[in-house]
């Protein structure tokens, strides 16, 4: 089983490497922030209360968070058998450790930490150009700059906390969609 954590700051293209990895590997794509942006537009209670968040660049709370992935992990057994790629989760040290529980008690654990490595300004150009060309809520000045220092805050801590356990890889996340492409895959292919 192959699963592997895809990590960056906002706007990193974690969702756009994750779709290839996924394909290539036969793997499942869970993005957190599409199984949340999904619950908005569906206008649940979850969605409503993501939305709050969301809107003002905040994270959702640990307890909930974790509710919602072990939620998706039980309700997908089959699609997930060949291996999971996690994008958008875990963004602090509690979710990393629940994450860790939760793949033992299925008997597999994270094969890989893909980071990748992007500058601020050109994070926000990225989203900036989405909010342009998507309408994407989130991605409007304010919440970009509050999304950016979250993530510094509150995410960025699990690089060290990943790099000590041996599985951080650190990816240049400024080339050609590609290109980068090509560069996780042949790491992944040594795994
Ligand atoms: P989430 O949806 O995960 O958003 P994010 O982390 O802010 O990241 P994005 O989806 O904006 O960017 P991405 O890294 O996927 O990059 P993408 O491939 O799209 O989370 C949204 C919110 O939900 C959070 O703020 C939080 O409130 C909540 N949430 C979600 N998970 C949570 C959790 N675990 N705990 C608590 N709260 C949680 O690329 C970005 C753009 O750049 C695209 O337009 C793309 O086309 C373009 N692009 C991609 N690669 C390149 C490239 N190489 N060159 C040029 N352009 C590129
Ligand atoms: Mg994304």
């Amino acid at each position: 089983m192959l699963n592997v954590v895809i990590f960056g700051g906002p706007g990193s293209g974690k969702g756009t490497q994750s779709e290839r990895i996924a394909e290539r590997y036969g793997l499942f794509h869970i993005s957190t922030g599409e199984v949340l942006r999904d619950h908005i537009a569906r206008k649940t209670d979850l969605g409503k209360l993501a939305n709050s968040y969301i809107s003002q660049g905040m994270l959702i709370p640990d307890k909930l968070m974790i509710k919602v992935l072990q939620h998706v992990l039980d309700t997908h057994p089959g699609e997930t058998s060949r291996g999971v790629i996690f994008d958008g989760f875990p963004r602090t040290i509690a979710q990393a450790e629940e994450l860790d529980r939760m793949l033992a008690d299925r008997g597999t654990k994270i094969s890989s930490v893909i980071g990748l490595e992007v500058p601020d300004e050109m994070l926000t150009e990225r989203m900036i150009l989405r909010g342009q060309q998507t309408g994407r809520a989130d991605d409007n000045e304010r919440t970009i700059k509050q999304r950016i220092a979250v993530y510094h805050k509150q995410t960025a801590p699990l690089k060290d906390h990943y790099t000590t356990s041996g599985r951080y890889t650190k990816i240049n996340g400024e080339g050609t969609v590609d290109d980068i492409f090509t560069t996780i895959c042949s790491y992944l292919d040594l795994i």
